[in-house]
């Protein structure tokens, strides 16, 4: 990672831009970070919906292979028409983020709002979201299905082990910013996995005792995020409501078109993954159109965890100062590089 990381080399980046307006928005990413001198080694990936349809590939375990050798992966989107659904978000993003054990799920937030002078104040926060568990384990099955007495169930798959890990960042990022620490649930119905969540948090907490602590049920979090997001701090969840409540995290920040990802292994003995929330967006693909800000900040947070906090401060910054603006894709990309 030449001047920015341990081993003198430059980051070596897996780009997968995907489908729809993926491939665009990762290009316009990838200028920045060269804009703000920022040297990678990237490799690109044909990976995505449209690669399925066309010849089935969808994430071969000798890519996976190839990845652990690589600093990060960048994404742009994936998902295509004519794809069933479960086909590339279970066969390539949650294979990606399983296999790869990328556990935490960053979101960032910054929400605007006038205080009492009428003066616009911005604050941000962020969501942890537990990225390899929970419903999305893929635990269930059919019993009779296409008969009227079928059966479907879909678990929510939760051990100590992941909840834990993914609390104990979410502390410790607390902890590297204003001391505060909401644990996000539905303890009140879920009375299983509530139950490990709430004494996970109060047992790692105890290690934490500057971090003060909150507690939400995701429902009254929806309408925190609307009303009143200054409370947060930090945000922890598991992994289908930190997926619910990081697209209203989108809304009231500016829009999903600004908000920006990283799946992380905070132990770097792999790659993590970075991505915009935002999808595929099939229907402006191609023209022009999409909004490059979330895959931009995406890179700024690629940028931080590979070890060069400054360039990312300054995309960051730009984009700050660029997400009023609009425009065409390349246009606003333009408009970022000339702030940097
Ligand atoms: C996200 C997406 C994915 C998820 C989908 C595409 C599987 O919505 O990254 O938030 O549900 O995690
Ligand atoms: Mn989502």
């Amino acid at each position: 990672m030449s001047e920015h990381g341990s081993d003198g080399q430059r980051p070596r980046v897996a780009v997968v831009g995907g489908d729809g307006i993926g491939p665009e928005v990762v290009a316009e990413g990838l200028r920045v970070i060269a804009a703000a001198d920022v040297e990678l080694e990237t490799e690109h990936y044909d990976l995505g919906g449209h690669r399925y349809l066309a010849d089935g590939t969808v994430l071969p375990d000798s890519v996976l292979e190839e990845w652990r050798d690589f600093d990060a992966i960048y994404l742009g989107a994936v998902g295509a028409p004519g794809v069933p659904p479960g086909v590339i978000e279970r066969g390539l993003l949650l294979k990606m983020r399983f296999e790869l054990d990328l556990f935490v799920n960053r979101r960032p937030f910054k929400v605007t709002a006038p205080d009492d002078q009428g003066t616009t104040q911005s604050h941000d926060f962020v969501v942890i979201r537990e990225n390899t568990e929970g419903t999305y384990a893929g635990e269930g099955g059919f019993l009779r299905k296409g008969t009227p007495h079928e059966i479907a169930t879909q678990g929510s798959v939760n051990t100590r082990f992941g909840v834990e890990r993914c609390i104990r960042y979410a502390y410790e990022l607390a902890e590297s910013r204003r001391n505060h620490l909401t644990l996000v649930h539905k303890t009140n119905v879920l009375t299983f996995s509530g139950d490990l969540w709430e004494r996970s948090f109060h047992e790692v907490g105890a290690t934490h005792p500057e971090v003060e602590t909150a507690y939400n049920h995701v429902d009254a979090a929806c309408i925190y995020f609307v009303q009143d997001p200054q409370r947060y701090d930090v945000i922890v969840t598991d992994n289908l409501f930190g997926d619910i409540l990081t697209d209203l995290g989108g809304a009231v920040s500016g829009g999903i078109g600004l908000a920006a990802s990283a799946n992380l292994n905070p132990s770097y003995s792999g790659p993590s993954m970075f991505e915009p929330v935002h999808g595929s967006a099939p229907d402006i693909a191609g023209q022009n159109k999409a909004n490059p800000i979330a895959a931009i900040l995406s890179g700024a947070l690629m940028l931080e965890f590979l070890g060069a906090p400054e360039p990312a401060r300054r995309i960051e910054q730009a984009c700050d100062a660029c997400s009023d603006l609009e425009g065409s894709t390349s246009d606003l990309t333009d408009a970022v590089i000339a702030k940097l």
